[in-house]
C-alpha cells in the first residue's frame, strides 16, 4: 500500500471530512474509512462488498475488465502452461518461485504430510454413507483440530507453518478418503513415490484388487485443474477465511469455514451445477430454450459457469480449462462427446446474444472444468472438493498473511437496521 497524501472530501451535515487515498501497485485507488464512523458518526453500505477493499495483500491481482489473473505478478496462463501446481503453492505461500533446492525440499515436506491420523478413519465412518463428499470434507478438515494439536497455536509461526504444509498435504488425501467412503469402496492410502496430482488420482481410482497405473497426460490434466484454482483474490470463501480466522480461531477451523462457503452453488458448487445443467440441456437442439429461461426475470434459472463478480470481459482460467478439454478428451477418445458439444454451442450462443453482451457474462472457471472431470471419471459430487483442495493453499497463504499482518484486526462488519425501535415487552395473554 502507498500513502500517496491524495484525499477526498465528504461533505455532510455541513461538515467537511478527509478521507486519506491509497493507491495500490495496480488497480483502483481505495478511500481509507477507518476514522469514519468517530469522526462523522456514519457507516458506510456495501452488501455484498462490490466496492469494498477489507485487506491489503501481495498474494493475487485480477483485473476483470482487462480479464488478468496475476499470483504474485505471474500471469496464470504462464503458470498454468509452464509451472505446475506445488510450485505455485510455493510462489502463493513465500511469494518468490522456488529454486530448484527450494522446491525440492518442499515437495519433500509436502509429501511426507499426505497421510492423515489412523484414528481420522473412524471418524469417516460415522458418516452415513451416502453423504456428499463435501459435507464430509468440511466436518473432517475441521476435526483436524481435534488430531492436530501440535499446529493450533496461531501466535507461533512454527506451528502455523506445519500447519499449512499439512493442510496443502492432507487435503487430497481426505478429498480421495470422503469420495472412497461415498462410494463404498476401501480408502487408499497416499503412495509418496507419485506426484501430487498423480497421487490424488490413485488415492481416488486405485483399488486394492488390482493394478492402477496413472496415465500422465490425466495427471498433468488434473495439475492444471489444481493450478488454475489455486487462488482468486478475497472471493466469497477466502474472506470467509479471513473472517473466521480474525477471532484468532485454528487454521483447520478456519480452512473448514471456508469449505463451507465453497459449497454454495453461486461459488464453488458451481462446476456441478454446471455439468448438471448441461446434462438437462441434452443437446444443442435445446439451447435457444435453456438461454431464453436465463434470461427471464422471472425464472430463477441461470447459465451455470456464465458470469462473475470480478471478470467482466473473459475468466482467463476458463480459456486455458477449455483448452484442456479438448486435449483430454481427445487423449480419452471421446472428442464427440455430446456435453462438450453441448457447451460450445451455449457458450457460442450466449456470446452472440444481447442480455449476455450487455450484462457482460462469460464463461467461468467452472464452465469447462466439470467437463473434464467427468471425462476422467470424477461423479459430479466430486467436483467442488477438487475445488477445495486446490484452494486449501489460497486460503492458507490468505490466513498466514493476515496472521502476519500487524494491522489484523476482528472483522466486525455494522449494518443499517430497519428493525422495530425499543419497544415494552407484552404479556402472552395481552397479544
Ligand atoms: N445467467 C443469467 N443471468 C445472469 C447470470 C447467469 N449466470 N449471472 C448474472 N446474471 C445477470 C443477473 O441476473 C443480473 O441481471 P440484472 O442486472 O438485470 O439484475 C446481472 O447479470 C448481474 O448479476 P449479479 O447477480 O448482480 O452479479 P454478481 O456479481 O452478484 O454475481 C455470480 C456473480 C457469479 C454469482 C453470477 O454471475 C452467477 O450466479 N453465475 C452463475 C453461478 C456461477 O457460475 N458461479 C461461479 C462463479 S466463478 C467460480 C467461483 O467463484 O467459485
Amino acid at each position: 500500500m502507498t500513502d500517496t497524501q491524495k484525499t477526498a472530501q465528504l461533505s455532510l451535515n455541513g461538515e467537511t471530512y478527509e478521507l486519506p487515498i491509497f493507491s495500490p501497485t495496480a488497480g483502483p485507488d481505495v478511500l481509507d474509512i477507518r476514522k469514519l464512523y468517530a469522526q462523522a458518526g456514519v457507516f458506510t453500505y456495501d452488501p455484498g462488498f462490490t466496492s469494498t477493499a477489507s485487506c491489503d495483500s501481495t498474494i493475487t491481482y485480477i483485473d476483470g475488465n482487462e480479464g488478468v489473473l496475476l499470483h504474485r505478478g505471474y500471469p496464470i496462463d504462464q503458470l498454468a502452461g509452464k509451472s505446475h501446481y506445488l510450485e505455485v503453492c510455493y510462489l502463493l505461500l513465500y511469494g518468490e518461485l522456488p529454486t530448484a533446492t527450494q522446491l525440492e525440499d518442499f515437495e519433500t515436506r509436502v509429501t511426507r504430510h499426505t497421510m492423515v491420523h489412523e484414528q481420522m478413519h473412524n471418524f469417516f465412518r460415522g458418516f452415513r454413507r451416502d453423504a456428499h463428499p463435501m459435507a464430509t470434507m468440511v466436518g473432517v478438515v475441521g476435526a483436524m483440530s481435534a488430531f492436530y494439536h501440535d499446529s493450533t497455536d496461531i501466535a507461533d509461526p512454527w506451528q502455523r507453518e506445519v500447519a499449512a504444509i499439512r493442510l496443502i498435504a492432507k487435503l487430497p488425501t481426505i478429498a480421495a478418503m470422503a469420495y472412497k467412503y461415498s462410494i463404498g469402496q476401501p480408502f487408499v492410502y497416499p503412495r509418496n513415490d507419485l506426484d501430487y496430482a498423480a497421487n490424488f488420482l490413485h488415492m481416488c481410482f486405485s483399488v486394492p484388487a488390482e493394478d492402477y497405473n496413472v496415465d500422465p497426460i490425466l495427471a498433468r490434466a488434473m495439475d492444471r485443474i489444481f493450478t488454475l484454482h489455486a487462488d482468486h483474490e478475497q472471493n466469497a470463501s477466502t474472506s470467509t477465511v479471513r473472517l473466521a480466522s480474525s477471532s484468532g480461531a485454528n487454521p483447520f477451523a478456519c480452512i473448514a469455514a471456508g469449505i463451507a462457503c465453497l459449497w454454495g452453488p453461486a461459488h464453488g458448487g458451481a462446476n456441478q451445477a454446471c455439468l448438471e445443467m448441461l446434462k438437462e440441456i441434452g443437446s444443442v437442439e435445446n439451447i435457444p430454450e435453456y438461454i431464453e429461461r436465463a434470461k427471464d426475470k422471472t425464472d430463477p434459472f441461470r447459465l451455470m459457469g456464465f458470469g462473475h463478480r470480478v471478470y467482466k470481459n473473459t475468466d482467463p482460467r476458463a480459456k486455458v480449462l477449455k483448452q484442456s478439454a479438448d486435449e483430454v478428451l481427445e487423449l480419452l477418445g471421446v472428442e464427440d462427446n455430446p456435453l462438450l458439444q453441448v457447451a460450445k454451442e451455449l457458450e457460442r450462443t450466449a456470446l452472440n446474444d444481447p442480455y449476455f453482451i450487455e450484462k457482460k457474462l462469460f464463461p467461468n472457471v467452472d464452465f469447462y472444468s466439470g467437463i473434464i472431470l467427468e471425462a476422467m471419471g470424477f461423479p459430479t459430487s466430486m467436483f467442488t472438493p477438487i475445488f477445495a483442495l486446490s484452494r486449501t493453499v489460497g486460503w492458507i497463504s490468505q490466513w498466514k498473511e493476515m496472521i502476519g499482518d500487524p494491522q489484523n484486526k476482528i472483522g466486525r462488519p455494522r449494518q443499517l437496521y430497519l428493525g422495530e425501535t425499543s419497544r415494552n415487552y407484552v404479556d402472552i395473554e395481552n397479544r
